[in-house]
């Protein structure tokens, strides 16, 4: 058997589904071109049924990521399916997902069909898909939960149609790693015609076992498997990516196996999605935390110093993490932060590099020591806004004991400054009522968070906020070493966000419109 095991990333679907991690249209193609630096296989990029911004993330998505795969989920119907297929359509490597449960107790209260009808609904949903396209992926939804003799019958029966991928997802988290392996290994053994499409793990971690599981299911023969960056997902989340890519990597002598993900893109994702969605990973995560790779206890750090191998079981580098070295400050050129940069992986443009000085020039004037991490957030702050509507031209707050907090706001759009003040119950939330005044566009404040990037009293702030608008929820970052410019800053991001959702919207409606008319 292959030793290769494929990595289908649900990031964009099982994880942006879940509650605070929604990104939008732009973020999501973001994370996208992050997952293809990343080597995944598969994308799988949504659910373009569910709504209209998931039809028209996936179709972006499949066609300007074009060296993974691009899967989009459906139910067992027809009308799902040719929705997926309608946004994956312009993928260079498409693939279509659909699923119906298998287990008895799915059977009896969700779906209220029986196990005959399920089995029909698959095969015509696999037979209909693969009429459209090549790769067809079925999944068994609660297949650790369901009965093994009708798993084994469904998955004969969707091959045998054309599924070239088969997915047996622990959809509750339920499973032991033990019990796991040997549904896998039971589905290899009696399916006859098993060799003809790949066997897929998808394990949910509401017990915390979901990457043992997955590595169980790979131990017993699958080489697929469905895992998140982060671990993001319904409820307690799915597998984590970093966990089971690293697991293989760094016990390759026992496991035997090997993905094609390029583990020096780890830490950059990870940090990216927490950019985009504003959820943070606990200190001590397994790969990605802070810290993952630090070492406090005395006995540890005379260990570390004598030979790294006595506590170090994976270098920081092999995930990409760089140390957050003093690198610049005021008197650094534009060349050594191109370098720097570069060295860091992020290659700039001339015009990233010009609005990325500017920013940089002003920090250093403020913070003494410029580290990587603080690099780092000021570049995505500066991309994030290069591409905005609205940027912040001037901000002037009054607050303190005995009066009412004010600020006034200046804000640029389209080379004209635009001017407004308002109080409010403190000063970050007087300055955000200005932004409304002068955007027109009002939002309920639903998270805010503010974090340290590096270390020091002058340390950069990275604040994230998280505000509903017309029924949509908005993410908004920015890094600032002035904690109220920072809020401010990252309020305006998600407004930024609001504006051009609400453009595209609009256009679409127009373009709706038009083919109406023709
Ligand atoms: O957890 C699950 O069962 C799923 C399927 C839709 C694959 O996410
Ligand atoms: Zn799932």
């Amino acid at each position: 058997m292959n030793d290769r095991v494929y990595i289908f990333d649900t990031t964009l679907r099982d994880g942006e589904q879940s509650p605070g991690c929604s990104m939008n249209f732009e973020e999501k193609i973001r994370m996208a071109r992050q997952l293809e630096r990343l080597q995944v296989d598969v994308i799988e990029a949504g659910f373009p049924i569910a709504s209209e911004g998931d039809f028209e993330s996936v179709r972006e998505i499949a066609k300007q990521v074009r060296g993974c795969t691009i899967a989009a989920l459906s139910r067992a119907t027809k009308i799902d399916i040719d929705r997926a297929w309608e946004a994956l359509q312009h993928a260079a490597k498409p693939r279509i997902h659909t699923f119906i449960a298998t287990s008895d107790i799915h059977l009896k209260y969700k779906l209220r069909k029986s196990r005959e009808q399920v089995l029909d609904d698959a095969v015509k949903a696999v037979r209909y898909a693969r009429s459209l396209c090549d790769d067809v992926e079925f999944s068994c939804e609660d297949g650790s939960r369901s009965d093994i003799d009708f798993v084994c019958q469904i998955v004969e029966a969707v091959i045998a149609s054309g599924a070239t991928v088969v997915n047996i997802p622990d959809t509750v988290g339920y499973s032991i790693p033990d019990e796991y392996g040997k549904i896998i290994r039971t589905i290899i053994e009696r399916v006859p015609n098993i060799s003809k499409a790949i066997v897929s793990v998808h394990c949910h971690d509401d017990l915390g076992l979901a990457v043992a599981n997955s590595l169980s299911g790979v131990l017993n023969g699958a080489r697929q498997v469905e895992c998140t960056v982060n671990g993001i997902g319904e409820r307690a989340g799915n597998a984590s990516l970093e966990e089971f890519a690293m697991t293989v990597r760094t016990r390759h002598e026992k496991v035997g196996l090997f993905t094609n993900v390029n583990t020096e893109e780890i830490f950059k994702s990870s940090r990216l999605l927490t950019t985009l969605t504003g959820m943070h990973v606990q200190r001590n995560k397994a790969i990605v935390g802070e810290n993952a790779f630090s070492h406090e206890a005395g006995i540890h750090q005379d260990g570390m110093l004598k030979n790294a191998i006595t506590y170090e079981i994976m270098t920081p580098q092999t995930v990409g993490i760089k140390h957050s070295t003093l690198v610049l400050g005021k008197h650094s050129g534009r060349h050594a932060l191109k370098q720097r940069y570069s060295e860091l992986g992020y290659e700039l443009t001339q015009e990233e590099l010009d609005a990325v000085y500017k920013l940089f020039t002003k920090i250093a004037d403020e913070k003494k020591e410029i580290f990587d991490d603080d690099l780092i957030a000021i570049l995505q702050d500066e991309i994030s806004s290069m591409k905005s509507l609205y940027t912040l031209e001037n901000l002037q707050v009054t607050s303190g004991l005995n009066v009412v907090p004010t600020a006034m706001v200046g804000l640029k759009r389209n080379n004209e400054t635009l001017q407004d003040s308002a109080t409010g119950d403190g000063p970050v939330d007087a300055a955000y009522r200005a932004i409304e005044r002068i955007t027109g566009i009002s939002g309920q404040l639903l998270d805010y968070s503010i974090k340290s990037v590096s270390w020091g009293h002058d340390a950069i702030g990275e604040v994230f906020v998280k505000i509903a608008i017309d029924g949509y929820v908005f993410n908004g970052r920015s890094a600032s070493t002035d904690v109220i410019t920072g809020s401010v800053k990252a309020y305006l991001n998600a407004i930024n966000h609001a504006a051009s959702a609400r453009n595209r919207r609009q256009q679409s409606a127009e373009m709706r419109e038009e083919s109406a008319a023709v």
